[in-house]
């Protein structure tokens, strides 16, 4: 767990890729006088552990040597360069926050949380994790936070074992793990999940009689950060989860694969017989009964206990250390320079618009007209209206296949995708229903492209929690029907 909590470098440094698009603007209330230079990309350090935050958008400090690349960028783009004012505004509201500390809990692995009341009376917990900022031509990029609170360590192994455990299914056959596998960055590597009734892991799973599940696996590494904004603050409570945003918070999330007949629950259980079935299973075990009184004092198991079990130990599985995260934090070696030039492409061409703060997603619903799945019985509508969330962009070397139902297998298939999108590849989602932000993307191709491919490679972070238990209380196989 040492991986959690990181020294930050702080100050500031001079990259080789001098003389740039970039524009460094924002000052987070670490910025002091005299900071900030025409040559320099500077990650800034964000506040959120201090009593204040403090945004100052002026100093406007626009460069405009230009390289060739740089020029072929600036062709390509028309008019990205506009201030996204709805994220400034947003930024200020925040940044204008209140902040009042209250102690964490006090195990010794947690930070301390930090409860936040923004101008909308909000409430946001943060962790005391640094955040690095960096404003590239008005638009702000944000490293994940350096740490994060943990739960104490029983909880943690007490939901890593539930995790594991297939004594969650219906049939005994299906653990979380079988979709949420560690050498598929905790996706499954299918385009489309495989749970009830199927045998063995990933892409050779073999399909049992409820079929295929209609969604592509998303990642389960930070989600404890589902939802993270561009200042590090966020809300575990409300932290959106799945590919529609229709549930929110990691313990609400963990219930509902229970209840879902082609990922655990099966034939033999309805919804509400499989949540008594699987209570009373776990309640009658003594292992899992000693260890629920011991983490969270509970005489008794409950459903909702079970979620905030799972949910504890998922909060630990972090990856919060890849390249550009190190690069924020001050490692000039971090990234190479075409990474760095990938990180202003991906702005200059408008990926973060949506692709956007610490996890590279605004946890936002958008309407791209991403092809059907193939197989389907009906149409995937999304949220009912074809829009999908922004998925994170961190981890994509583990978690291939890509978008919603693996529609593309690779990162030069999707970034294709974006070139200059002109008709909906969805024979459902008609043109005009497509996102503006979408739609505008300009031509993405030759070193554009590569360039892009290039920074996608430094949102990976390959430091994460791998272990798997040995066995799990139920004497059932481990992560479930996967050998
Ligand atoms: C059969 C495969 C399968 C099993 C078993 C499974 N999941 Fe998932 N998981 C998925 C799929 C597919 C999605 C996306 C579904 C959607 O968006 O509608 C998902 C989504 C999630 C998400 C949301 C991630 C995000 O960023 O929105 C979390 C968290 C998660 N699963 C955790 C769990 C836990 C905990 C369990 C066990 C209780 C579990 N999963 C069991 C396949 C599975
Ligand atoms: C209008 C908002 C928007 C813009 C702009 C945008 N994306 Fe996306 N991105 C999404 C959404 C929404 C999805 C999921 C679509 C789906 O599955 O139907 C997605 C999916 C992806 C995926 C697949 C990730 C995964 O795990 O499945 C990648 C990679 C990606 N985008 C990269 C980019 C890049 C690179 C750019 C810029 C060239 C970009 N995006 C621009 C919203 C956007």
């Amino acid at each position: 767990m040492n991986k959690l909590t990181l020294i930050p470098n702080p100050g500031y440094y001079r990259t080789r890729f001098t003389g740039s698009l970039v524009t460094l603007l924002l000052c987070l209330s670490a910025c002091g006088s005299g900071s900030s230079s025409d040559s320099l990309i500077s990650p800034n350090t964000a506040s959120v552990a201090n009593e204040s935050v403090a945004a100052d958008n002026n100093g406007t400090n626009n460069t405009n040597t230009s390289t060739e690349f740089e020029n072929e960028i600036e062709a390509q783009v028309q008019s990205q360069t506009e201030i996204d004012n709805e994220d400034i505004s947003d930024i200020n509201i925040e940044a204008n926050a209140v902040i009042e500390t209250e102690a964490g809990n006090n195990s010794e692995t947690s930070t301390e949380t930090e409860t936040v009341t923004n101008a909308n009376n909000q409430t946001t917990s943060a962790t005391i994790g640094e955040v690095r900022t960096i404003q590239i031509n008005n638009v702000i990029l944000t490293s994940l936070p350096d740490a994060i609170a943990l739960p104490d360590s029983e909880k943690v192994e007490l939901g890593r074992l539930l995790f594991w455990d297939p004594i969650l299914s219906g049939d005994l056959d299906v653990a979380c793990a079988t979709c949420h596998l560690p050498e598929f960055g905790y996706g499954d590597g299918r385009e489309r999940s495989v749970g009830v009734g199927g045998i063995g892991a990933g892409p050779a799973r073999s399909v049992g009689h409820t079929g295929v599940v209609p969604r592509n696996a998303p990642t389960v590494l930070n989600t404890a950060w589902n939802g993270i904004n561009q200042l590090g603050l966020f809300n575990s409570e409300r932290a959106p989860m799945f590919w529609d945003n229709r549930t929110q918070s990691l313990a609400l999330q963990a219930l509902e694969p229970l209840r879902s007949q082609q990922e655990m629950r099966g034939d033999s259980f309805t919804i509400e017989e499989i949540e008594v079935e699987v209570i009373s299973r776990l309640n009658a075990n003594s292992d899992y009964q000693a260890r629920f009184q011991s983490a969270y004092s509970a005489d008794e198991i409950t459903l909702s206990l079970l979620g905030t079990a799972l949910a504890d130990f998922q909060t630990t599985l972090i990856a919060n250390n890849a390249p550009f995260d190190r690069w924020m934090r001050g490692d000039t070696n971090a990234m190479t320079a075409d990474q760095v030039q990938g990180m202003e492409a991906f702005v200059e061409v408008g990926c973060a618009k949506c692709h956007s703060g610490p996890m590279f997603s605004d946890y936002a619903l958008h309407v791209l007209g991403v092809a059907e799945a193939t197989g389907l019985d009906t149409p995937d509508t999304g949220d009912g209206n074809f829009a999908f969330r922004t998925p994170t962009l961190r981890q994509l070397a583990f978690t291939a296949p890509y978008f919603h139902g693996g529609q593309d297998s690779t990162l030069k298939d999707v970034i294709d995708f974006y070139d200059n999108p002109e008709n909906s590849e969805n024979p459902n989602v008609p043109n005009d229903e497509l996102d503006d932000d979408f739609l505008n993307m300009p031509t993405i191709n030759g070193q554009l492209a590569e360039r892009i491919e290039q920074f996608l490679n430094a949102l990976n972070d390959d430091q994460f929690d791998r272990s798997k238990p040995e066995s799990v209380p139920s004497g059932l196989p481990v992560g479930g029907l996967i050998e």
